[in-house]
């Protein structure tokens, strides 16, 4: 039998691509290899949506050639976003690599693995929407997590936010039917699945290019399907985000309270600049409504720091919506140009060694928050869904995506729990079994 090796770098939608891709090896009769090193074929799913990733990717390519020593004939692919943005340019800098392709080519992967395989540089990289791309979709994918699985539902951006090359990587939104999604939420059910999370770059606009659907009524439809015990989705765009789906999160009782709502700066100039399409006082009135009807929610985002012309005096509005809205989790990052997009030609800010001071500055006080708001679970009661079993000890997520690591009880895979918290850190909880539900 072939073995495979997938690296997968980027966001949830390349992670349950890699998924999906598992999935058509898996019917080519493959199987996965425990090391790339005794892999038959190694794809690299890439990111491209900051520099760093981008660097990964060829520095990760620069050991993988390795493989070729031993077996020659091994298959090195390339896809993701990294790939349809510059998968030319990969082919130039890493000649050895067999296989190119783009981010809706994904079903074409048995053709362009025999073109491969018979010795050819097999490339597919299409500017527009491939239209077959859903074809994708009726493979079943293969995950770690048996309990907890995405389920894409919407492909693509309209945004264009100025900063971001998703757009360009990934094009416009496509949503799928609700039918084919309520089909793929039946097979994970029945595949032991109890919690669903619904997956895109801009979940909120789900349905607004269908015309005849929107994302609440989707929620609704997911949460009939029986077995679902847990809904989550990401990412929930502030601009969409509007009261009937705040209700519905709400009603629903599989809707989990929690919300990853990116931010990303919190100066009204810079949100301008960033054509975001909210000011700061808009966003928080969205997250005093989420509070408002769901009192208990946890809340993530994500804050880019530095963008260009970024003043000190713009950053300190970002502090100050970190402080008012104390976060459960923030993930911050330093603004990085992406080639092609609108802010690449904007001036930078001036002194860029205080952009990294900037960002650490934000990312302690941050920990702090964190900290804080982790130890609000000091002798609470929590539900909890296992995930795993690591020798003695279990571990799963609260339904606000706390990490919980607990003793006592066996055989409790894939259900849910109640917990005692007992002990608070930084990253997780530790709690003991109560009893168990359902
Ligand atoms: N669709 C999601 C996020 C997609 S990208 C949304 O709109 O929120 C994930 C995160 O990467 C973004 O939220 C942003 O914070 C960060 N990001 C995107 N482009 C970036 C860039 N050019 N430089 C730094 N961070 C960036
Ligand atoms: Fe990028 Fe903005 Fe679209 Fe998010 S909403 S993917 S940040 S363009
Ligand atoms: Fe990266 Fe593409 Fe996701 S650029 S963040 S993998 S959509």
């Amino acid at each position: 039998m072939k073995k495979y090796y997938i690296r997968t770098f980027g966001c949830q939608m390349n992670v349950n691509d890699s998924q999906k891709m598992a999935g058509i090896l898996k019917s080519l009769g493959y199987e996965p290899a425990r090391d790339w090193k005794e892999a038959d074929l190694i794809l690299v799913n890439t990111c491209s949506v900051r520099e760093k990733p981008d660097q990964k990717v060829l520095s990760a390519l620069g050991e993988f050639k390795k493989v070729k020593n031993k077996n020659p004939d091994a298959v090195i692919g390339v896809c993701g976003c990294l790939a349809q943005r510059a998968g030319y340019e990969i082919l130039q800098k890493a000649p050895f690599v067999d296989m190119v392709f783009g981010t809706t080519n994904i079903h074409h992967l048995p053709q362009l693995l025999k073109e491969a395989e018979a010795g050819n540089k097999a490339v597919e990289i299409i500017e527009d929407i491939d239209q077959s791309e859903t074809e994708l979709d009726r493979y079943p994918t293969v995950r770690d997590n048996r309990y907890t699985a995405y389920v894409t539902v919407i492909r693509g951006c309209d945004k264009k936010c100025t900063y971001c090359i998703v757009p360009y990587t990934r094009g416009k939104e496509r949503s799928r039917r609700i039918g084919e999604v309520i089909q793929e939420v039946k097979w994970l059910v029945d595949d032991g699945v109890k919690e669903i999370h619904l997956i895109g770059q801009n979940v909120t606009a789900y349905g607004k290019d269908l015309g005849d659907v929107r994302f609440y009524e989707l929620l609704y439809a997911v949460a009939d399907v029986e077995g679902v015990e847990r809904i989550r989705f990401t990412t929930g765009h502030p601009r969409d985000l509007d009261e009937e789906t705040i209700k519905a999160m709400a009603d629903i009782p599989q809707v989990c309270e929690y919300l990853h709502l990116p931010i990303q700066a919190g100066s009204d100039r810079i949100l301008k600049a960033m054509d975001r399409g909210y000011t700061q006082k808009e966003y928080l009135e969205k997250i005093e409504l989420l509070r408002k009807y769901i009192p208990d929610i946890a809340l993530s985002t994500d804050i880019i720091v530095g963008f260009p012309g970024e003043t000190y005096k713009d950053y300190l509005e970002t502090v100050k919506v970190l402080k008012e809205v104390e976060y459960d989790q923030v993930f911050a990052f330093k603004y990085s140009p992406r080639p092609g997009t609108p802010a690449a030609n904007m001036e930078l800010t001036e002194n860029p060694e205080d952009v990294g001071k900037r960002l650490s500055d934000l990312i302690n006080m941050q920990k702090e928050i964190t900290f804080k708001k982790n130890r609000e679970y000091e002798n609470k009661v929590v539900e909890v869904l296992v995930e795993e079993q690591k020798e003695d000890e279990l571990v799963g997520r609260t339904r606000t995506n706390k990490l919980v690591h607990l003793k006592g009880g066996h055989n409790l895979l894939g259900e849910l729990v109640k917990v005692k918290i007992n002990k608070v850190n930084r990253f997780s909880l530790e709690g003991e079994l109560l009893q168990q539900l359902v």
